[in-house]
């Protein structure tokens, strides 16, 4: 694994641009070596803001969408169409405009039939990775091959919804975690584990704002995941720090 690469944009809607721009080209790329391609994302201010950007750029129908699939970090435990599952958010901010085919948007299920907490959405969650989990994972997660997974970062260096201290952090034998007690609401969620987390070749972790800046340098420090759980993730081939200037360390 890589050591991180850090990126500062001039501010918040710069990065939210830019990363826009970059995740359309990267999905390109990626599919124009193997397909089908599968993209992460991540709930959160910038998470909806780089999806809003990207809904708006002029490259955005240079992808070709019916091999794209689009996965989540985590997702809150909510009713289906709740404004504040992640699902809903990117729906609206980009998605919904995509020439997608309806069976390669994978969310956690919300509650509903057979799907009564966090944890049976989570195991749900997992066996739909694990459907699409590439040949000969060795990465102890069966979970797609993730072509780029994108983080947001919390003040406390929380990703997904894996918080500082948690218990899910030291869930290693699974892909998926079902969380609870989230300090951020809403407090029912579901995560991806860290391992499942590294699967991905490239891990891009977007992050605006002087809140976020002691978390950032104190993960750019390398200090440990109980701590900054953001400090730990590791793309396998590439991980970018993409921050504005309020963010940078
Ligand atoms: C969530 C997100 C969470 C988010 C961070 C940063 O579901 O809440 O996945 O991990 O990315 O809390 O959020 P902001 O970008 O809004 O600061």
């Amino acid at each position: 694994m890589t050591a991180p690469l850090v990126v500062v944009h001039p501010d918040a809607e710069t990065l939210a641009t830019a990363t826009a721009a970059r995740l359309l080209l990267r999905l390109m790329e990626a599919q124009s070596v193997h397909s089908p391609v599968h993209v992460a994302l991540t709930g959160g201010s910038m998470g909806a803001r780089v999806l809003a950007a990207a809904a708006c750029s002029p490259i955005r129908d240079a992808v070709d969408w019916s091999v794209v699939h689009v996965w989540w970090g985590d997702e809150r435990f909510l009713p289906p169409g709740d404004p504040e599952r992640n699902e809903t958010q990117a729906r609206e901010a980009l998605l919904d405009a995509l020439p997608l085919p309806v069976e390669n948007v994978h969310a956690a299920p919300p509650p509903g039939p057979g799907i009564s907490t966090p944890e049976e959405s989570a195991v749900a969650y997992a066996a739909e990775l694990a459907r699409y989990a590439s040949q000969g994972d060795d990465a102890g997660a069966a979970v797609p091959a993730f072509d780029v997974l994108l983080l947001g970062v919390g003040p406390d260096g929380h990703v997904a919804s894996l918080f500082p201290g948690s218990d899910a952090l030291d869930v290693v034998d699974r892909a998926t975690v079902g969380v609870s007690d989230s300090p951020k609401p809403p407090p029912q969620r579901v995560s991806l584990t860290l391992p499942a987390i590294e699967t991905a070749q490239e891990v891009w972790l977007v992050v605006a704002g002087p809140d976020k800046a002691p978390a950032v340098r104190r993960a750019l420090e390398g200090a440990g995941p109980a701590e900054i759980p953001a400090a730990a993730v590791r793309g396998r081939r590439r991980t970018l720090w993409l921050l504005d200037v309020e963010a940078a360390p």
